[in-house]
């Protein structure tokens, strides 16, 4: 006999199934032993009569919870003072006839029935592969799924493609520290690994693919939040040949797309989405990312809105620039036409404004992207005005110089945070909730136990020393 899913057997009642999963509860009615049974799809609970199998009624004597078991059985309608409506099957039973134990199960260190907020987050960390069975993680990791396969579908009609970009790569400036892999082969050498695939995707222009795309794993080494991860995925694009208005178009047309199709029950409060300026935001709301939600109490209501017309450059006291100018957002953007004369002259640096665009849904930034400079003088210049010596910038950025003065295309392009546009849509508190294996908040793997000291033998294969280490808890 095939195997049922739980979540099909309302539509077999009278009908004999087989099902699998995990035991959730087991309840002792004097003779007749419950259990709720869960699968991937649902839960049901199975009556065991020792008058309809006495073999099934032995086994179920010992099977204690996250048992893993098969059932077969006949599917009968509850009597109507049993029927659960809080349950999808709570209308119908599976009467057992034949059960087996496929594997038992130690006694669980954390409660599984629960939404888990109430457990600490270590507990919850080091048996993650326990915590995500539990109803609400399992529908936060299908519903990411769904999201970005539905991005797949749209951007491949769309015409993009998706391409994967090196993880080990080179520092990009990005506005946060990087993580670095020492190279063997090249003793003292380090790869970072990317903060974005900013530069490869402005690469893939040049090499002529217009439309690229990529749920892309990105790596900053910065201090984690609600809202940031160590390890974050991307959906990251870039076209060729466009202008703001079209990135900006095509991308919050997914959005609503992803809203409306998906997730029905959610409402958004504006479309067009609303759009102002930098200034407009910071002297209305205070921030560059204002939550525009008229009810901040109502879970389905998603404010999005646009932030454009960012300054280009900030004054800055880290070095090199020290006292000088540094990018706020991207230094590979393209400032707004009207000022390419000032980029270029290096004049009236405060006032320079970027093509920069962010997206931000309720109070989140959820986005951001630009139109990039496409001529090699117009990045040089950024670079210029921060400071860095022509030496440094083409030690740094010779290959992204270079590769423009090949017949670049002008180009645009974003990334979201999918993992914040997930977060929100699912109402969850913390992006920790929606990502399978996170990192807690102070960057460790408790699962796995990362990081963890090198052996010796790694340490002198990569000719790396240690200076001092602090003693691991
Ligand atoms: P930016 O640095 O703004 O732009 O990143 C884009 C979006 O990524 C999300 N994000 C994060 N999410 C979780 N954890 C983090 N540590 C984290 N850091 C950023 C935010 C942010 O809006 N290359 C450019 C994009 C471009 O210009 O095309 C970039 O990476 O939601």
């Amino acid at each position: 006999m095939d195997r049922t899913y739980i979540k099909d057997t309302v539509e077999k009642t009278g009908e004999t199934v087989k099902l699998k999963g995990w035991v959730a509860v087991r309840r002792d009615h004097g003779k007749l032993i419950f259990l709720d049974l869960r699968d991937r799809t649902g839960l049901i609970q199975l009556v065991i009569n020792p008058k309809v199998s006495a073999d099934a009624h032995l086994v179920a004597t010992d099977i204690r919870s996250e048992y893993v078991v098969e059932v077969e059985g006949k599917i009968n309608p509850r009597m109507e003072n049993q029927i659960n409506k809080d349950l999808p099957t709570g209308m119908i039973e599976l009467e057992v006839t034949k059960l087996a134990v496929l594997n038992k199960s130690e006694p669980v260190p954390l409660s599984l029935d629960t939404d888990g907020k109430e457990i600490g987050e270590d507990v919850r960390m080091k048996y993650r592969y326990l915590d995500l069975r539990r109803e609400r993680m399992a529908r936060n990791l299908a519903n990411r799924h769904r999201i970005t396969k539905f991005i797949r579908d749209f951007l491949d009609a769309e015409g993009f493609i998706e391409v994967e970009t090196p993880i080990l790569s080179k520092s990009t400036p990005e506005g946060a520290r990087d993580y670095l892999v020492p190279s063997r082969l090249l003793p003292g050498s380090f790869y970072a690994l990317p903060q974005s695939p900013q530069q490869y995707k402005q690469l893939l222009m040049v090499a002529g693919l217009e439309k690229y795309f990529q749920i892309a794993r990105c790596f900053r080494d910065e201090d984690t939040r609600g809202d940031r991860q160590p390890e974050f995925t991307q959906l990251d694009l870039e076209m060729s040949f466009v202008e703001r208005e079209d990135v900006m178009a095509l991308n919050e047309k997914l959005l609503i797309d992803i809203v409306t199709k998906l997730f029905p029950e959610k409402k958004i409060q504006g479309t067009p989405f609303p759009r102002m300026s930098y200034q407009e935001a910071m002297d209305k709301y205070g921030t560059d990312r204002p939550d525009l939600r008229e009810n901040k109490d109502d879970p389905n209501l998603l404010a999005f809105c646009w932030v454009i017309d960012f300054p280009f450059f900030e004054k800055t006291d880290d070095p090199p620039a020290g006292g000088g100018w540094t990018f706020t957002h991207n230094p590979f953007s393209a400032p707004k036409t009207e000022f390419m004369d000032d980029l270029l002259n290096q004049t009236n640096i405060e006032g320079i404004l970027t093509t920069q665009y962010d997206v931000v849904l309720n109070g989140f930034e959820i986005g951001g992207g630009s139109i990039r400079n496409h001529r090699p003088e117009a990045l040089k210049a950024v670079f210029k005005i921060m400071g860095f010596e022509d030496e440094r910038i083409e030690k740094n950025f010779g290959h992204m110089l270079e590769a423009l003065s090949y017949g670049a295309p002008p180009h645009g392009g974003i990334a979201w945070g999918l993992d914040r546009l997930v977060t929100i849509i699912q109402n969850e508190p913390n992006i920790r909730e929606v990502i399978a294996f996170p990192k807690t908040g102070d960057g460790r793997d408790v699962m796995m136990d990362g990081p963890a000291p090198a052996t010796d033998k790694q340490l002198k294969e990569l000719h790396l020393k240690i200076d001092a280490v602090k003693e691991k808890k």
